[in-house]
């Protein structure tokens, strides 16, 4: 199957899920990613794998106009609801891939994607392409979880992930991502870096596959009990599996024309 098939039949089925858990629609990261986005935030924005709308509908309240732009149409679904719940009349959903966005040069004030970037398999085009529609002096918000440095940890992480969900395609180390967004053209202006404590059973949830999930339970928590961290603080406490994701969010712009 296609990789973009699978990112849809994935985010078909974990919208719902997805939607309502407490831990993507925590105000404080929502609160952290819109305050990044500055004065730009008040023109025209693109939301890049927006997903069910959270970000979308929290910075639609100050944009003039905002686009909600994903892949997959059940999570534009959730997307549209969240807004018009909120009282949004500024946002537009357009589906597609974000390796080819369908918007002119220089269409955005700002352009911005929250936890996005690991399942992309072509991460470098996508900035690209982020870089193309943003406008001179426009700003970039991106915020993804990141994986250790080292090569081990970092491998056993992302095959955790894509056992997890196969439309994880890889998690980024900082650097890689940091590099990414510099090679395509951008200058980042800020950067800040925090770990989000998680629970194996809770994250496992959102997937909503059972069947799959139940026997990767198994061998986490096995992982966790020999004492591997994947590089994410995998450990038990109290009988709970734990771990921690690192976020990154960086703040940049395209330099002027
Ligand atoms: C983990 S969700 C994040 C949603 C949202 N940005 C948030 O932070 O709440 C990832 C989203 O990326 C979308 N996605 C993945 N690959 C994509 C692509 N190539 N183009 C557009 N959207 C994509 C999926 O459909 C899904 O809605």
């Amino acid at each position: 199957m296609d990789h973009l098939q699978r990112v849809k039949e994935e985010f078909t089925r974990q919208a719902a899920t997805f939607a309502s858990s407490a831990a993507i629609t925590d105000e404080q990261l929502t609160i952290r990613f819109s305050e990044a986005v500055g004065a730009n935030g008040e023109g025209t924005i693109l939301d890049v794998a927006c997903g069910p709308g959270i970000i979308a509908a929290a910075l639609a309240e100050k944009a003039r106009e905002l686009v909600a732009f994903d892949l997959t149409p059940e999570m534009l679904e959730h997307a549209r609801r969240r807004c018009a719940n909120a009282g949004r009349t500024n946002v537009t959903f357009r589906e597609g891939s974000a390796t080819d966005l369908p918007f002119a040069a220089s269409s955005f004030d700002a352009v911005v994607t929250r936890l996005a970037i690991h399942h992309f398999t072509e991460p470098r085009r996508v900035f690209d392409e982020m870089l193309r529609v943003l406008r001179p002096i426009g700003t970039l918000v991106v915020a993804d979880v990141v994986s250790s440095e080292n090569a081990d940890e970092s491998g056993l992480q992302n095959a955790i992930e894509t056992l997890r969900d196969p439309s994880h395609a890889r998690m980024l180390a900082l650097s890689e991502l940091v590099s990414h967004v510099e090679g395509a053209g951008f200058a980042i202006e800020t950067q800040s870096t925090w770990d989000k404590p998680r629970e194996l059973d809770e994250w496992m949830g959102i997937v909503n596959d059972p069947i799959r999930v139940a026997p990767l339970r198994t061998v986490v928590r096995a992982l966790a009990q020999a004492g591997k961290t994947a590089g994410m603080g995998l450990s038990l406490a109290d009988g709970r599996t734990v771990f921690f994701h690192r976020w990154h969010l960086i703040v940049a712009r395209k330099p002027p024309a």
